[in-house]
């Protein structure tokens, strides 16, 4: 029984904190921790593959270095460590962007990158363009500075119009998640990249290219990023309107909340503020730890989990393929965590999951949540990395039957059951 009760502060809370819900992934992540659910739902690395040897040995290198020992433990520059920076410099030089340390800023993980482009780029009633589906957490971090939202579609002139509406309100920023995206799995071509970058360039709007899942690429050739392709357009990073958002998070370990911003020099000036306000900088020992990692062990670890990821990827869409029936769509990434799935339009994902949770013991993340408009109700987002094969075997077959029994009851067969006998 409680013994007092909280104080109602609703009416003390700023505006913006009406927008800010908790998000329904961090809820479906508590299932994770119940091992009876084959849990699709989240958007996590598998922790075996974290190196952990490696972090422990480069913690111990750090700490026992004279210089470096007592400077990991002291306040530092809000640019973030200038070793680090350099090494994503280079790293970004192989990906086709010549920058130097002055074009990066090291962030708290690429979420406070977006967090900070907000503050940087919107004021209330602004407008963000997003494409639909899009990244939950960018919704968030933009939503604490009540932007209004338009959606975005990068393959059509409608992006032309809306940035040259000025009626309706500034259009302050776009967001796009270019290689295999958070929720859809997919890549944007390179047709739609230099199409987005002309018609942002030419209304002056930025464009936040978010490559969290960027280096995870299991097959195929590599897109050019929105900020190469842009640095060749109009000459030098530091005339680019992009803002690229990187992270460890996907490679080395998210624990350790170390990612960067790369854009033109006077942008990351700002960011430099911003950062400064926000938490002064990111945690040196940390950002010591990184350089060391990344300069050791960063090419091994990236092929190491795009080979698992890669085959668990491979499991999930051939069980797609057998145990779902007619009418069941899905995406095939070549890269990155997710398939998306949709389903035909009368069901819906969330009350198929509240079904899968009860009836099969299974758990995913239904698709509304990344829709800034409200739509989505009858897609899912599947998530690969995080269980064994065997697992995602079982949890498809589970999910295909689940569904078969909500489309057409008894009278299913599933497609390939001939093949199969
Ligand atoms: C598309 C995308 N961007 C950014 C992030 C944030 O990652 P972090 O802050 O760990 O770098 C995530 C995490 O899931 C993501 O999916």
């Amino acid at each position: 029984m409680e013994l007092y009760s909280a104080i109602d502060w609703s009416h003390a809370f700023a505006p913006r904190m009406e927008r800010m819900r908790a998000s329904e992934i961090r809820e479906l992540l508590k299932l994770l921790a119940r091992p009876e659910i084959i849990s699709f739902a989240g958007g996590i690395p598998d922790p075996a593959l974290f190196p952990i040897d490696a972090v422990r040995r480069a913690y111990d290198l750090v700490l026992a270095d004279r210089e470096l020992g007592p400077a990991s433990l002291q306040y530092s520059i809000s640019e973030g460590y200038e070793p680090l920076r350099l090494w994503i410099s280079q790293y970004m030089a192989r990906r086709g962007v010549t920058c130097g340390t002055e074009n990066i800023i090291i962030t708290a993980g690429s979420q406070q990158g977006l967090d900070l482009l907000g503050k940087l780029f919107l004021a209330a009633g602004d407008i963000a363009l997003v494409s639909a589906p899009t990244y939950l957490g960018a919704l968030q971090a933009f939503g604490a500075y009540e932007p209004r939202y338009l959606i975005l579609t990068p393959e059509s002139s409608q992006a032309r119009t809306i940035c040259q509406e000025t009626a309706g309100g500034r259009v302050a920023l776009a967001y796009v998640v270019p290689d295999f995206a958070n929720p859809t799995g997919e890549t944007m071509g390179e047709a739609a990249r230099r199409g987005l970058l002309g018609i942002t360039a030419e209304a002056g709007v930025p464009l936040i290219e978010d490559a969290a899942y960027e280096a995870l690429r299991f097959e195929g050739v590599p897109q050019r990023s929105c900020l190469a392709l842009d640095v060749e357009r109009c000459g030098h990073i530091d005339r680019s309107h992009v803002l690229y958002c990187g992270t460890f998070s996907k490679t080395i370990s998210p624990g350790l909340r170390v990612g960067w911003i790369c854009a033109a020099r006077n942008l990351i000036h700002k960011l430099v503020l911003a950062k400064q306000a926000a938490d002064l900088h990111s945690a040196t020992l940390n950002q010591m730890v990184l350089h060391r990692l990344a300069t050791s062990i960063y090419d091994d670890q990236v092929a190491k989990i795009v080979k698992v990821y890669g085959a668990r990827r491979d499991v999930m869409f051939d069980a797609l393929v057998r145990q779902m029936p007619d009418g069941v769509s899905w995406t095939e990434p070549m890269g990155g965590m997710f398939i998306w799935v949709t389903l035909p339009v009368h069901l819906d994902g969330a009350e198929l999951l509240t079904a899968s949770i009860r009836e099969e013991g299974v758990a995913f993340v239904p698709g509304r949540a990344f829709f800034a408009d409200g739509n989505g109700c009858n897609t899912l987002r599947l998530n690969y990395s995080l269980q064994s094969e065997a697992g995602i075997e079982e949890g498809i077959g589970r999910l295909g039957r689940l569904i078969t029994r909500k489309l057409t009851g008894a009278m299913w067969r599933p497609r390939g059951h001939s093949r199969l006998g």
